[in-house]
């Protein structure tokens, strides 16, 4: 079987559009895992049916996030860009995790809880199964490595008890079938820093979101940079000046928000900004900010335009990436297949 030491998987679900939480959250790390491993970076639309999507705007939606990632810089064909339902080894491997997750494990899982609200009755079968197809997803590529929010830390926790179990179950069979011993390796979460988890511009409690109704709230990628500009001249902040040390930060959440925005697009630290900003004002310190935002989202708002405006070459990257994956999918698929007891062609 073939194993790359070093394998990076992340998804991104098409749901609508992407804002500056998602380039510094997920995007731009994408770009930079580049450097050290080989990365499978999936448009997960089977997910993000576990709600409703209107037909319609799911195709535009996998585009544009898939037109993200080119744009700001991943490599589509050193790296694999593909969409999850392309590659039909996802849903043929979740229905055997399904087999093997716990429904007690499933139900502490707090998203989940979340996102059915008060009224769960009524909330997809496929969301609450949603974080064993996200296992499903990892592993069927023996990935070791996933860079994730804070907000997925238990589904990655849970990929890994599902690897973990299938592993522990299959003992007998993995070792008949000559396979190695950990035949699903345990994930690693890269988890970002505080830096890279972006706030609300009205709400330095509330994280940026594509959901909230304020548009104010957030930097769209696809704002222009007069939007940009004003966005962030209107941003929430206190009456004081920057604060001169870190400390100075505590209790002071929209400060710390622009600090911490602008510190992931300089690629410094909130010490860094502090360095050159502290004890100065607010509307100069966003001024600078504006400038930053507009020069690093500039260039990935006009390719990002560029490449959604030629969707054949968006899918034939989708296309050839699917074909990549999948080579690898579907001989993880076979082994699992072998290790379960199936008959096979
Ligand atoms: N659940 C992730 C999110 O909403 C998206 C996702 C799906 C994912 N499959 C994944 C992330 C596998 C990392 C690895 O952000």
């Amino acid at each position: 079987m073939t194993s790359a030491s070093q394998r990076v998987f992340s998804g991104v679900q098409p749901t609508g559009n992407l804002h500056l939480g998602n380039y510094l959250g997920a995007i731009k790390r994408f770009v930079e895992l580049q450097e050290g491993y080989d990365c499978i970076y999936c448009v997960v639309d089977m997910h993000a049916i576990t709600v409703w999507q209107d037909p319609v705007e799911l195709k535009k939606s996998i585009r544009e996030v898939a037109a993200a990632f080119l744009a700001a810089g991943v490599d589509g064909s050193k790296q694999i860009v593909f969409n999850q339902s392309q590659v039909p080894q996802h849903a043929e491997l979740a229905w055997v995790l399904n087999c093997v997750a716990r429904l007690g494990w499933l139900n502490r899982m707090t998203q989940f809880k979340e996102k059915a609200g008060k009224d769960r009755e009524n909330a997809s079968v496929g969301l609450y199964a949603y974080p064993n197809l996200m296992a499903a997803d990892i592993l069927v590529y023996r990935a070791t490595h996933v860079p994730v929010g804070e907000d997925q830390k238990q589904h990655l926790e849970l990929a890994r008890d599902i690897a973990q179990k299938f592993n522990n179950d299959f003992a007998t069979s993995i070792a008949a079938n000559g396979l190695p011993e950990k035949f699903f390796p345990q994930p690693q979460p890269l988890i970002a820093g505080p830096a890279t988890r972006v706030m609300s511009l009205r709400d330095g409690a509330k994280k940026m979101s594509k959901s909230d109704p304020s548009d104010a709230s957030r930097i769209n990628l696809t704002d222009s940079a007069d939007q940009i500009a004003n966005k962030i001249r209107r941003a929430k902040t206190d009456p004081l000046p920057l604060p001169e040390s870190l400390d100075g930060l505590k209790e002071r959440p929209e400060a710390d928000n622009l600090i911490g925005i602008y510190a992931a697009l300089a690629d410094t630290d909130a010490q860094g900004v502090i360095d050159e900003f502290g004890g100065g004002q607010f509307s100069q310190f966003k001024q600078a900010l504006v400038d930053l935002t507009v020069a690093k989202l500039g260039p990935i708002n006009a390719e990002m335009t560029r490449l959604v405006a030629d969707p054949g070459h968006i899918d034939r990257v989708l296309g050839d990436g699917a074909a990549r994956a999948e080579a690898i999918a579907a001989e993880t698929m076979t082994a699992v297949k072998d290790i379960v007891g199936f008959v096979r062609r």
